[in-house]
């Protein structure tokens, strides 16, 4: 029987970044069906129609988006009001470094949505909000999301991604909520070897942490989880992979590259570049987490990633190729400390149980991003001449 998580997760396919993701689960599921008779708790068929009929049958939502004039936030913005037109997205966002005003431009003047600049930690001002807006919905994206600041200074990411956090389900607690969304990373579990291709994240798989940053969010999710039985906060966390796509700040490895290269400077790889992530373009993302929303269960976990393995070298060299720029760009630079080996997420729960399919193949969705990032050149100069400068000497200026 195919009943514990680990089951589905000793079943070994073969995955091609190539492969459509149709293709690889259609072929995935054949084999399983095949192989062994499928239980409950791993059910590989869904119908699409039912899961998109649902949908329209829900009523209008008031929705809190925290972190929104971040890279994902301001993706998932994008994607609600263009999904949900119905519906009212609050942007909450305190625009550090990471949050960008001028992103959110083109919903600015939209009835359904609202900008508020505010801190998640600001439990005053939280609390306002929520007498304001009655919210139905959050979506907690704001956080601290590099791990190579986390090295550098830790202790603003268990501000904001811990207390920040406990701050937003205390005024859920306290005002009530039909839902608050955690949004996680698959960075939770640690890493998996490099020899072991056959091993991935399930959701059953033990937190395990390497960073600062994996830690802070690993911390929250034990926290939400904790609200959930101590309080019967409705809650459900995703925990997705390495996202790309348009508005990704440029110290994160694609936007670097892209940026780097189109200047003719160096391409900082770290260690030997065989590190692998397995990427997923940012709108399957947003598509997971709204159906989470809409269709997940209360108190549970998602899985989210689309099987596209790749070596950090080998995505280094694509950018390079597309762009028609030299390999000898790339310069082999001091490793990261603690450096993650391997990521894979099995999404058999997520795909089983809301019919989610990632639809953006990487060999398409790599050069969207690139092409994005040449026809979108003013964003990330304004970036790069800002701040941003004194933190790229300090990372790489004797690395
Ligand atoms: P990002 O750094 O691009 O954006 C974070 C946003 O949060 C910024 O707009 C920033 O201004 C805002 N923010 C930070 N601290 C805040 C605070 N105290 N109050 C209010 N706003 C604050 O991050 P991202 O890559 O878009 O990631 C968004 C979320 O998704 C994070 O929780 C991250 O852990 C998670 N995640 C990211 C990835 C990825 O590949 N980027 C993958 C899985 C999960
Ligand atoms: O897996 C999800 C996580 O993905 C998210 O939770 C994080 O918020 C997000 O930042 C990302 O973390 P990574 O550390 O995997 O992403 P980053 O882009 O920083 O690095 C990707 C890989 O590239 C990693 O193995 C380190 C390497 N790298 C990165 C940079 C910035 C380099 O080789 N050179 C670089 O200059």
């Amino acid at each position: 029987m195919f009943t514990t998580p680990d089951d589905c997760n000793s079943m070994i396919v073969k995955v091609s970044g190539n492969e459509r993701p149709e293709t690889f689960f259609a072929r995935r599921n054949k084999q399983a069906t095949k192989s062994r008779d499928i239980g409950d708790n791993c059910k590989f068929s869904y119908n699409v129609e039912v899961q998109y009929k649902r949908q329209q049958e829900d009523k209008t939502l008031n929705i809190i988006v925290t972190g929104g004039a971040g890279f994902i936030g301001s993706n998932f913005v994008f994607y609600m009001i263009e999904k949900h037109p119905e519906d009212r997205i609050i942007c909450v966002d305190s625009l550090t470094y990471a949050g960008n005003l001028s992103t959110l431009e083109s919903v600015m003047d939209n009835p359904a949505f609202r900008f508020v600049k505010l801190d998640i930690r600001d439990r005053e001002g939280v609390e306002k909000l929520f007498v304001e807006e009655k919210p139905d919905v959050v979506v907690n994206f704001a956080a601290e999301s590099h791990v190579d600041r986390s090295i550098e200074n830790p202790g603003i990411f268990l501000e904001t991604n811990i207390m920040g956090t406990a701050v937003l389900m205390d005024a859920c607690r306290k005002y009530g909520i039909q839902r608050f969304h955690q949004v996680s990373t698959d960075e939770v579990y640690g890493d998996l070897p490099l020899d072991r291709p056959d091993l991935f994240f399930t959701e059953e798989t033990p937190i395990h942490t390497s960073s600062p940053y994996s830690t802070s969010k690993a911390s929250a999710d034990l926290l939400v989880l904790a609200y959930h039985r101590t309080y019967g906060l409705p809650v459900t966390i995703s925990r997705c992979s390495n996202n790309y796509g348009p508005y990704q700040f440029p110290e994160k490895l694609i936007p670097l590259m892209i940026a780097n290269a189109l200047h003719d400077q160096p391409l900082p790889v770290y260690g030997e570049g065989l590190n692998v992530r397995d990427w997923l373009y940012v709108e399957d993302h947003c598509k997971a987490i709204d159906l989470i929303l809409r269709g997940g269960r209360v108190g549970e976990v998602y899985n989210i990633g689309g099987h596209n393995e790749m070596r950090n070298i080998d995505i280094v060299k694509l950018i390079c190729a597309e762009l028609g720029k030299p390999e000898s760009l790339i310069k082999y630079v001091t490793d990261r400390k603690g450096h993650d080996q391997r990521y894979a997420i099995d999404p058999a729960k997520i795909h089983g149980e809301l019919g989610w399919l990632p639809e953006t193949m990487f060999k398409d969705g790599i050069k969207k991003t690139i092409h994005w990032y040449l026809d979108n050149q003013a964003w990330w100069e304004t970036i790069r001449s800002g701040e941003y400068r004194n933190y790229y000497e300090k990372m790489y200026g004797n690395r």
